[in-house]
């Protein structure tokens, strides 16, 4: 089958033309004697047009069988580019996989590449993952309005079936006796051929309640981590007009010249939850540790800020920040995106930042209100746009060690290793200090930054592998090895 692409930005099918060009041409024949041969010329014609007709429908009903398989609608129909379609995957279903996504944006996208992955290798059917709508951030946006939900679907059909919704007739059984579970966090594929299978086979639809870090970084089959990079990096586009709106903000700021992308993780409840107090006055404490109290589900509550921060644990506030770019020996003139909701303290703390940067700029300052209205609402559309201008970035610059620092991380290796700054932040906070408290020298403070982050620009490395505490390895999708061309190479003599 082959698509193009409309005028209207439509993938449609190209559609079959019916010759009629042997019938002109039998009517220029004249003449009496040339008659009988005309008649049968007509009737090879006739013959052939029933040829013709009964190829078609052979070819429409090929296609209806293929869609119907495939449960989706006939073509991709909001996609705006057009892409070749490769053959659907024929294999015998093992059942049906329904899946909610929890955590915030990032989380939930890296939960989906495990799904996607677990149900093509265990031949069952994925039902498009709902996602998170009770957490935090309070957003009830659907799969579809973050990610393009054909396209999805569409470009993986080589590999697995995902419909959006479960068959009439599994979705009445599945709703007279639900089968919920959380899969066991960080297992391998054993677990889901050994326990999960037999499950779907006895239950037909299976629901898993979570999907975070449900599958292991390391000691899965190298089909199964580059399945998890290719719904990553090319199944998951977001929804056009968030594509489009994140495009334009990539193009305005590349019109300006290179952009670095701050992802200044000072936002409220980041502080209140890490409690890291570092800057704050009194009352801003006091407002942070009631927050850090309010929610049940942040268990740590007696913190030490200070302790905390000189273990490298609290997010760079925008102060240190403003430092460490200083000392890196960034260009002062260039763009600093800054890739967060709302920075705490506002204007105020990001005033020393803006003194060294004084083009600092977010999506709030470089498009027209209007342009952002319809995702104001919904922080998760707002991260979307935020991690395609952060993936794209001259360079990227995390201030904490967050899902979304993690997986643009990973990102930008995939990306031809685009540089991203690791910050050091257990060496930055000893070298802040003591450069504050008058101990070290200007020179020398930079001189140690740049030389704690020599080796901390996202180049390929070896992913840390520990076994039994995968949390704390590297995170596969921080440091997807196994997809990155250089990988096999880069520790070899
Ligand atoms: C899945 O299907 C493939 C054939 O497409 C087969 O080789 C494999 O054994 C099947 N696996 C399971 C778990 O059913
Ligand atoms: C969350 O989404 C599901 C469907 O996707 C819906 O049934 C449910 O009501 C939503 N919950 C909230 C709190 O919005
Ligand atoms: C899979 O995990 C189980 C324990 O959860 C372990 O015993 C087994 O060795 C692992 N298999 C592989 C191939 O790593
Ligand atoms: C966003 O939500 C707030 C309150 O929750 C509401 O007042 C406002 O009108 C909403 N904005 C849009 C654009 O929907």
């Amino acid at each position: 089958m082959s698509f193009e692409e409309s005028e209207y930005g439509e993938v449609k099918e190209k559609p079959y033309s019916r010759s009629k060009m042997k019938l002109k041409h039998i009517r220029m024949i004249k003449g009496e004697k040339l008659r009988s041969i005309v008649v049968a010329r007509i009737r090879v014609a006739r013959l052939k047009m029933w040829a013709v007709r009964v190829l078609i429908m052979m070819l429409v009903w090929a296609i209806a069988l293929q869609l119907k398989a495939l449960g989706s609608p006939k073509v991709p129909k909001h996609s705006r580019l057009s892409y070749p379609l490769l053959p659907e995957r024929i294999y015998h279903n093992n059942g049906y996989l329904m899946v909610s996504s929890n955590g915030g944006l990032n989380q939930m996208r890296t939960g989906i590449c495990d799904m996607v992955t677990v149900a093509r290798f265990l031949n069952v059917t994925l039902i498009v993952p709902e996602l998170d709508n009770t957490s935090f951030w309070n957003d009830h946006s659907q799969f579809a309005d973050i990610f393009d939900v054909e396209y999805f679907i569409a470009s993986l059909r080589d590999q697995v079936h995902i419909l959006k919704e479960l068959p009439p007739q599994q979705k009445k059984k599945a709703s007279e006796s639900p089968f919920s579970m959380p899969p066991i966090s960080w297992s391998n594929m054993t677990y889901y051929y050994n326990v999960i299978l037999p499950r779907i086979q006895t239950h037909e639809v299976v629901h898993f309640q979570k999907t975070d870090a449900r599958l292991a970084n390391n000691g899965l089959p190298i089909e199964v981590q580059k399945l998890r990079c290719r719904v990553n990096y090319q199944a998951l586009r977001f929804a056009p007009p968030i594509q489009e709106l994140a495009e334009k903000i990539v193009r305005i700021l590349r019109g300006k010249g290179p952009f670095l992308v701050l992802h200044l993780r000072y936002e409220m409840d980041m502080i209140a939850f890490s409690g890291c107090n570092e800057g704050c006055n009194d009352q801003e404490t006091e407002e942070l540790t009631k927050m850090r109290y309010a929610y049940p589900w942040w268990k740590e509550k007696v913190i030490d800020s200070v302790k905390k921060r000189q273990a490298g644990l609290c997010p760079l506030t925008p102060e240190e920040t403003a430092l460490t770019l200083q000392a890196l020996g960034i260009d002062p003139t260039i763009q600093v995106y800054i890739a967060a909701g709302d920075i705490y303290g506002g204007e105020r703390r990001l005033a020393t930042l803006r003194a060294a940067y004084p083009n600092l700029v977010k999506k709030e300052t470089l498009l027209p209100a209007k342009d952002l209205d319809p995702y104001r609402n919904h922080s998760n559309q707002m991260a979307a746009l935020d991690y395609y201008v952060a993936a794209e970035s001259d360079i990227f610059v995390p201030t904490n060690g967050g899902n979304m620092a993690k997986v643009v991380e990973g990102h930008r290796r995939f990306l031809e290793f685009k540089k991203t700054i690791l910050l050091d932040r257990k060496a930055l906070v000893d070298l802040i200090d003591l450069y504050r408290a008058g101990a070290i020298s200007w020179e020398e403070f930079s001189s140690e930054v740049k030389e704690a982050h020599s080796d901390r620009m996202g180049n390929p490395t070896k992913r840390l592998v520990i076994p039994g505490k995968p949390k704390e390895e590297d995170y596969f999708y921080t440091n997807p090895e196994e997809c990155l061309p250089q990988s096999a190479d880069h520790d070899e003599p």
